[in-house]
């Protein structure tokens, strides 16, 4: 059979062999066991759903074997045997070319080499899932397949409800992963609810199909490095010689230590799990592997000495880390943490003092004293990073929810006033007043014929783009401008692409509106393939998110969810291809609302109108947010954006002078 034929079937009449379970793949770990023997049953009901009565006697007990071993039914016997990976466009089977570029983003997004856990459907983040199962992926491939431009086809956590007739403006692919009733939006009602499949936890671009590998994180921290580095320069003197420590070497806590090499310090980084530190030092993402705290106490000594650009991977505890170098008296310049703390429970992150394995065991057979050990080795750690912050160390918190569950935890990590935390995060030092006020976020495209051509013919574009509008740029976005500039600039040579052949920057709305016309432009005189554009959910507008995105919201509306509803409607309607809303991403289940978009361009103009329709408003709704919370760059940001449109009138924030307010209660 073709692998267009396999597309077009979907689930397959006869069952497939059994698949045995790899180990040499990266496995998502044993989830706990959350259901009763009812709900179990419940779980099992809801899986045969997708097969024929005739098949049900088989499947009843493989599926219950899945759920006692693995905590979750994957139906590991349905997945393909052709090879996962981002096809050239034409080679995908279907009537509708905006279809044919979905599955392209959907088939990258669990591409072995892309994907954290390929077999179990998770690209990201421990739980960010692109489907529940490999019978949901089946349906989806092959309703895209069908379906033409006159339809919207409708996905529920993973689960694709069907079909609906639309019409040819309308998204062709309606997202929504992890909508809870807010009540049921707790740690614990994930595992039960996706135990039972009726829900996922989508992460931001897994479950929305626009994960492009690695260098969307590469460039999010190298810009978040570069920024903190600035902000601990006293006399505008660089990193060079200055020590950063963090942890995690896994799908996204891995580009720290290249980022920390593009930005020109010494990185440090501790990663618990030895396969992790294997990945990420076999693909010369990390110089050098130290296993013993003294000899990483003495070698930290020597590339300080030398200036060295070098990033160390330890392999052990980030907690013995810090306090490793408290005691042998070693200066962090900068501090942060990537564990995966949005996931505290199920593998997110290890406690000191116990091995990789016993770890693992504990969460599945004993949770609540597992539980206990990740909030004693939280206190611990926060103790240790606060000796060192007393002698002058710069910790931020890069969005993985330390400081939150630290503080659950019942850490030292509270400021005086008993409501902030001692510490503040990368988006309210660094990322939201330098970027994000201003528009600056993670625009990002793929070009879909698969050519490595194309992409660079779209990194000059862009150049050429960014370096024409750099000259009339108002001084307060020059350096956002000439980052990204340097950064484009060295894309290629830098190797970035794992996967699709995609590529991130930040520019403001003026930016993306200006490098997606002209690569509509080059498109429609044939000098590229379909270009899809997309952007991180972590940005402008996509995501409200009380302890990262917006966190330099200080109106009290940081734990409100309207701004990610009224963008993901709005791109809706203004020309998205497809458009997604989440529950959790990054910071965890019921912490966050965050949502994102897809929009082919084929060189016509409708693609044009849309474009420059969307792309407008998927800024400006976020910066007229952030002007109405009163911050500053974002009142300058809109009032210049009105200026450009006439048809934009913000409504605008008045001061309120604070000495009226002292003396009234
Ligand atoms: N700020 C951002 O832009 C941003 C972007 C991406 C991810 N994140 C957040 O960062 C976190 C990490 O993401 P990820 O994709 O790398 O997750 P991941 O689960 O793939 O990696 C985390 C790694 O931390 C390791 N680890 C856990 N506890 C440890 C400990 N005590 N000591 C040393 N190592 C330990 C794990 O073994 C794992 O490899 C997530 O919470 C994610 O949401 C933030």
């Amino acid at each position: 059979m073709t692998f267009q034929e396999h597309i077009l079937q979907g689930i397959p009449v006869d069952l497939p062999k059994v698949k045995s379970y790899d180990p040499a793949i990266n496995h998502a770990p044993k989830r706990k066991d959350s259901l009763s023997k009812a709900e179990k049953e419940l779980a099992v009901r809801n899986a045969l759903r997708y097969f024929d009565k005739k098949y049900h006697a088989i499947l009843s007990e493989e599926f219950a074997g899945e759920l006692k071993t693995y905590g979750r039914i994957y139906m590991y016997r349905f997945r393909p045997d052709y090879k996962m990976y981002a096809r050239p466009i034409d080679e995908y089977p279907g009537k509708s070319l905006q279809a044919k570029a979905i599955m392209h983003m959907i088939q990258n997004n669990l591409d072995h080499a892309v994907a954290q856990h390929p077999h179990e459907l998770i690209t990201y983040g421990g739980n960010g899932a692109v489907f529940q199962n490999w019978a949901q992926y089946l349906l989806t491939m092959q309703y895209l397949a069908e379906m033409t431009d006159e339809q919207t086809l409708t996905m529920y956590s993973g689960h694709p409800m069907g079909l609906f007739p639309s019409h040819k403006e309308a998204p062709r692919v309606v997202v929504t992963n992890g909508m809870m009733v807010p009540n049921y939006s707790k740690q614990d009602d994930w595992e039960k609810f996706n135990a039972l499949g009726v829900t996922q936890y989508g992460q931001m671009t897994a479950g929305s199909y626009m994960y492009i590998g690695p260098q969307g994180i590469v460039h999010g921290t190298t810009i978040t490095v570069l920024n903190a580095g600035r902000k601990i320069s006293k006399t505008g003197e660089g990193l060079a010689g200055k020590l950063f420590v963090t942890s995690g070497l896994g799908g996204m806590s891995g580009a720290q230590p290249k980022a920390g090499n593009i930005a020109g310090c010494i990185t440090v980084c501790a990663e618990v799990n030895e396969k992790a530190v294997h990945i990420r030092h076999s693909q010369g993402w990390v110089d050098v592997v130290i296993t013993d705290l003294n000899e990483l106490v003495v070698r930290i000594a020597k590339a300080k000495a030398e200036k060295e650009v070098v990033s160390i991977a330890y392999l052990g505890n980030i907690v013995d880390v810090w306090e490793k170098f408290d005691e042998a008296n070693i200066y962090v310049d900068l501090g942060s943490d990537q564990t995966s703390l949005h996931n505290p429970w199920a593998g997110g992150y290890y406690p000191v003092a116990m091995s990789y394995e016993d770890a693992n065991n504990m969460m599945a057979d004993q949770p609540e004293l597992f539980k206990k050990k990740v909030q004693e080795s939280l206190c611990r750690q926060a103790d240790a990073i606060n000796k060192h912050t007393v002698k002058g160390t710069y910790f931020f918190d890069y969005g993985n929810a330390f400081l939150l569950e630290a503080s659950r935890a019942g850490a030292d990590i509270m400021a005086e006033n008993g409501i902030d935390f001692k510490y503040s995060s990368y988006v309210q030092d660094i990322m939201g007043p330098m970027c994000f006020d201003y528009g600056f976020g993670p625009f990002r495209w793929v070009c879909v014929s698969g050519k490595p051509d194309d992409l660079e013919k779209t990194d000059a574009i862009a150049c050429k783009v960014l370096e024409d509008l750099r000259k009339d740029a108002p001084q307060e976005i020059q350096q956002q401008m000439a980052d990204n500039i340097k950064w484009i600039k060295g894309a290629q040579e830098n190797k970035l692409v794992v996967g699709s052949q995609a590529r991130i920057l930040y520019a403001d709305a003026e930016g993306r509106m200006k490098i997606a016309a002209a690569f509509n432009m080059a498109i429609a005189n044939a000098e590229i393939g379909p270009v899809v554009l997309g952007r991180d959910h972590h940005d402008v507008s996509g995501t409200d998110s009380p302890f990262r995105e917006t966190s330099n919201i200080y109106d009290g509306s940081q734990f409100t969810a309207d701004m990610a509803i009224q963008n993901v409607i709005g791109d809706s309607f203004r020309g998205a291809t497809w458009v997604s809303i989440h529950n959790g991403g990054g910071v965890g289940w019921g912490e966050v609302i965050n949502g994102g978009f897809g929009m082919v361009l084929d060189g016509t103009k409708e693609a044009d109108k849309r474009l420059k329709a969307m792309l407008f408003w998927d800024v400006n709704n976020g910066i007229s947010r952030r002007s109405w919370a009163r911050n500053e760059e974002a009142i300058f940001a809109i009032k210049r954006a009105m200026k450009s449109e006439p048809n934009l009138k913000v409504t605008l924030a008045n001061s309120v002078d604070d000495s009226l307010l002292s003396n009234l209660f």
